[in-house]
């Protein structure tokens, strides 16, 4: 893996306002372990507040769950990449599944997110998995390089070192989903990491994380893969003490005393 070890959250669909600031403030004074890199990911209207609520020399990073391509302008309910960059975020999540699957996220309108959250200047956490029939059929490698390929499609080489890449198997996600083992993760994260290195001239992403059912019981054995630069979870880190127990994990993974 390379150094820091990225462990993030997105909290979905959960917390009012008073909820996310009570969380920040909670890791906020917690001493978090060197050689991690920490991440969390509000919901829109929650995010400006965790920014507020972050001290400046926190090494947490916001993040936003989702945001337009275009420029602002007539888009009912959507919200710019300027706009969350404004609130807060310094990453921003493009094509979970859950938006591929609910909300006609398509690979087109993730490299379209991709290209406009690089020119403004966030960094994109482009998530990419595949569903089990796929799994089960023995073709994950194949659908998930071809996601990611589409995605990354609209970044020159140099753009794509700085994009994060989770693979977050769609069979694994949420609370009927099964964490996949170390043995099923793998193949996939290495296809991911050559790929990676492949369109950006040898250099590779920036990180290579992988998410779905996520907890503390299995992430030191996942975090053991070479590729794997690092874990993002949902459920298990909807609380600040189980966040900070994954950071603990992470960091002792990454073996920084
Ligand atoms: P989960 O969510 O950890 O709750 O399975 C993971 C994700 O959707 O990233």
């Amino acid at each position: 893996m390379k150094l820091p070890v990225w462990i993030g959250t997105s909290w979905k669909m959960t917390k009012t306002i008073a909820e996310a600031r009570a969380y920040i403030e909670h890791i906020a004074t917690a001493e978090l372990p060197a050689g991690i890199q920490p991440f969390v990911i509000p919901a829109h209207t929650s995010l400006a507040a965790a920014r507020d609520a972050l001290p400046a020399e926190s090494p947490v990073l916001l993040g936003a769950q989702n945001a337009h391509w275009g420029p602002e302008g007539a888009g009912t309910g959507e919200v710019s990449m300027r706009m969350v960059g404004d609130a807060g975020a310094r990453l921003v999540e493009i094509g979970h599944s859950e938006r591929r699957q609910h909300h006609a996220e398509t690979d087109e309108t993730v490299a379209l997110k991709a290209r406009a959250a690089v020119d403004a200047g966030l960094m994109p956490l482009i998530c990419v998995g595949e569903p089990v029939d796929v799994h089960e059929a023995g073709e994950a490698i194949e659908f998930v390089s071809s996601q990611v390929r589409a995605a990354l499609g609209r970044l020159s080489s140099t753009e794509v070192s700085g994009v994060l890449i989770a693979y977050e198997p769609i069979w694994a996600i949420g609370e009927h989903g099964r964490p996949a083992t170390p043995t099923e993760v793998a193949p996939v994260v290495s296809e991911l990491a050559r790929v990676a290195r492949e369109v950006s001239g040898g250099v590779g992403c920036r990180a290579l994380l992988y998410g779905g059912s996520v907890d503390e019981a299995n992430a030191a054995d996942l975090l053991l893969d070479a590729n794997t630069d690092g874990l993002f979870v949902g459920r298990a880190a909807w609380t600040p003490e189980g966040f900070l127990r994954l950071a603990a994990i992470a960091a002792e993974a990454a073996g920084v005393p």
